[in-house]
């Protein structure tokens, strides 16, 4: 696990643009992980940018988003189908039947689920995913609990994360208590994994995944068993790591470094 500590989240989300824009250089056919939520955002404003400025090219990637709601069709605004849509891919040149979202309208879950993972599988796997992570701990919707070895399925949200999505509904009876997620198992088997946090509000989630015990009450931990995971954390998402000047010291004296 590599810990980049940024000064800020505009430096946190160039450096993680940095790292996917890299990818798909060397390897225009990559197949992207993408996640939702406001983390992400800079990330893609950047992607776009450079997009748009430095010609990186969507045309032959392959997208598999982690997570839906159960019960938003694609065109709801709080879907995130239509937050995909609207902050990355109707702004690059990614081609639409290249794009998998969960389908949280699917009339057999399970049987969606299952073809979700078989469509991962035969596209090759996912070469770099990225990820945010909740206040508790979660990677996309794997909430404290969650199998470390779980697929693709059907997870009922926790009330704490029902509670810190409720700012993107009218209110929070409104925010979807089911969803569809990637499991931990799935997202494990990415051959690289990027997971940004920025904000004070991610530092015990940050301090727990990075730090603390592996656990299925931070499925986050479960990263330090993955070989090659970068944390591109902001410094007061990093400020209750107890090693922050060691990652650092690290960084500034990483082989090739400045
Ligand atoms: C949701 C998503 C996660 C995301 C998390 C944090 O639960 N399923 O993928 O990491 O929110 O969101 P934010 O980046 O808005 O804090």
């Amino acid at each position: 696990m590599e810990i980049i500590i940024r000064d800020d989240y505009a430096s946190v989300s160039q450096q993680a643009a940095v790292a996917v824009a890299d990818l798909l250089r060397a390897q225009p056919q990559a197949v992207l992980g993408l996640a939702t939520g406001s983390t992400p955002l800079g990330l893609y404003q950047e992607l776009i940018r450079l997009h748009r400025e430095e010609n990186l090219d969507f045309s032959q990637v392959t997208t598999f988003n982690l997570d839906e709601y159960v019960g938003l069709a694609a065109d709801h605004p709080q879907s995130y189908h239509y937050f995909m849509h609207d902050n990355l891919f109707r702004h690059i040149n990614v081609p639409h039947e290249n794009i998998h979202i969960p389908d949280g309208t699917a009339s057999d879950y399970r049987a969606f689920c299952e073809s979700y993972e078989a469509r991962i599988e035969s596209c090759g796997g996912i070469d770099l995913q990225v990820l945010g992570i909740g206040s508790d701990g979660h990677i996309a919707f794997n909430e404290p609990g969650s199998s470390l070895a779980s697929r693709t399925r059907i997870k009922t949200l926790a009330r704490q994360t029902i509670d810190d999505n409720a700012r993107f509904f009218d209110s929070v009876d409104d925010v979807p208590i089911y969803a569809i997620t990637m499991g931990v198992g799935t997202i494990l088997d990415a051959r690289k994994i990027i997971l940004l946090a920025n904000g004070a509000n991610k530092a015990s989630a940050v301090a727990d995944a990075v730090e603390g015990p592996v656990t299925s009450m931070c499925t986050a931990s479960v990263l330090q068993n993955h070989p090659d995971t970068i944390f591109f954390l902001d410094t007061e998402a990093a400020d209750q790591l107890k090693m922050a000047d060691e990652y650092r010291w690290i960084q500034d004296n990483k082989p090739g470094a400045p």
